[in-house]
């Protein structure tokens, strides 16, 4: 079988000379490798994998710290302790010393079309997803606050559950709160809670959200909407870790991790003083941004495929398998303002209409028809612009290449080199 990908390969062995023999002869590109210098953490974003020798000095301390970048495979001899030890760390495999080539081999073959770190639900290979999911595991691996930004319907709250799912706290609850749908005048009661007989009418006493979040995570979607008392009120139980409930005589005290989105650009309401800086640097210790859908346009299909298993069942009639290529088409196409949410909704409808066992053109809604016809008007800079422009076109030429660098660039009429350059600089995986 031949070997689709070429492969970045961390090695960290005193015996990494064999590996790589091993890599050459099963014929695997290496585009990368830390056969010269020591990798820095800075750069280990920049390898698809990495291979853990686990009978060298220090190799828990690695495989922790790798495994936030990349899968990690530990080799060694047949010590069944460290064996199990590398696994509880995260070791996605084990290979048993003297290395097989055969073994080698499967390692890479089951890697080359997965994202070099999954996170359960969360759909998309393209690198700006890898750098989120980066992102997921490190949060996850901290109690720090997290800002998440995105477009609406990108997956906010998904990749706030998802941190919260591999966190220490996963045990513990995950409350949300909408922050724009709670008005000034229940903010401390929803939030705080309140004593019995603190008003006429609290004949009894209640438990905020806050205080149910204890020991798990706050998520505060929406943040950028919320009044200055809004922002007054949670900085302090950020600030402090604890509250006072309506009525209350004493602060209660509470462990909350706490992880918010917003769409806004929280910068620029820091500037125009709408919202507070002492706040946003509270809760912006990680900051994990989700791109557009249109900027990772090479998770459609993947994400279709997805959404049709997701929603098929709800066909009683017929089994859907699929979408026609010219359906696809229109699709990715699209530029998706309302982003992966707006796909999931017209995958779902497209379900419910479809005649046959294949999404058709005629199941997609009428306005992705129109805006197929219609000229795209290109707002803002014209560098972006262009380099919208630029990557549709690259987009095009590797669909119709296959991810064949070589023809695609040809398609466009430029060298391979150049072609190579264009794709890091706009972070399009093959
Ligand atoms: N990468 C993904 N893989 C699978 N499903 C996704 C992904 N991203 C988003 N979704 C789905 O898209 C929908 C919208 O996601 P989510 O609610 O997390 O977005 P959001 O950014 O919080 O949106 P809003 O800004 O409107 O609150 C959900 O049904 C979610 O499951
Ligand atoms: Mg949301």
């Amino acid at each position: 079988m031949v070997l689709l990908r070429s492969f970045s390969v961390l090695v960290i062995s005193e015996e990494a000379k064999k590996l790589y023999e091993i890599f050459d002869s099963i014929g695997i590109t290496l585009r990368k490798t830390n056969k010269t210098k020591a990798s820095s953490s800075a750069d280990f974003s920049t390898y698809d994998i990495a291979f853990v020798d686990i009978d060298a000095e220090g190799w828990e301390k690695r495989l922790t710290e790798l495994k936030q970048y990349m899968p990690v495979i530990t080799f060694g001899k047949s010590d069944i302790k460290k064996v199990v030890k590398s696994m509880k760390l995260g070791a996605t495999d084990f290979l048993q010393k003297p290395l097989k080539n055969d073994s080698v081999k499967e390692i890479f073959e089951n890697f080359k079309d997965k994202p070099k770190i999954e996170i359960e639900g969360l759909i998309g290979k393209s690198r700006t997803m890898e750098d989120v999911y980066c992102g997921i595991r490190k949060a996850a691996l901290t109690d720090s606050n997290v800002l998440i930004t995105g477009e609406t319907g990108s997956g906010k709250e998904l990749v706030a559950r998802a941190i919260h799912k591999l966190s220490e706290r996963r045990e513990n609850p995950f409350i949300v709160i909408n922050c724009s749908a709670i008005p000034d005048t229940l903010l401390e009661s929803e939030l705080f809670g309140f004593e019995k007989g603190a008003f006429t009418g609290a004949n009894y006493t209640k438990k905020g959200l806050v205080e149910w979040a204890h020991r798990g995570t706050l998520f505060f979607d929406e943040i950028g909407d919320v009044s200055p008392l809004f922002q007054t009120k949670i900085l302090r139980v950020i600030q402090e870790g604890e509250f006072i409930r309506i009525g209350g005589s004493h602060p209660i005290k509470v462990d909350v991790r706490f992880i918010t989105a917003t769409n806004k650009d929280l910068t620029k309401a820091c500037k125009e003083g709408i919202f507070r800086e002492d706040l946003f640097y509270r809760l912006n210790v990680i900051h994990i941004e989700i791109p557009p859908l249109r900027n990772r346009k090479e998770d459609i299909p993947s994400l279709i495929e997805f959404f049709i298993k997701k929603h098929s069942s709800k066909r009683k009639d017929v089994t859907i398998k699929g979408i026609t290529e010219e359906a696809l088409d229109v699709l990715m196409n699209y530029s998706f303002p309302g982003n992966v949410r707006e796909l999931e909704n017209i995958i779902e409808r497209a379900i419910a209409f479809t005649n046959s066992v294949e999404i058709t053109i005629k199941d997609l809604p009428d306005y992705l028809l129109k805006t197929q016809h219609s000229k795209k008007t290109l707002l803002g800079p014209l560098r972006e612009a262009v380099d919208t422009f630029e990557k549709e076109l690259i987009w095009s030429a590797l669909q119709k290449s296959r991810g064949n660098i070589s023809r695609a660039a040809e398609l466009l009429g430029i060298h391979r080199q150049q072609l190579q350059r264009k794709l890091k600089q706009f972070k399009i995986a093959t």
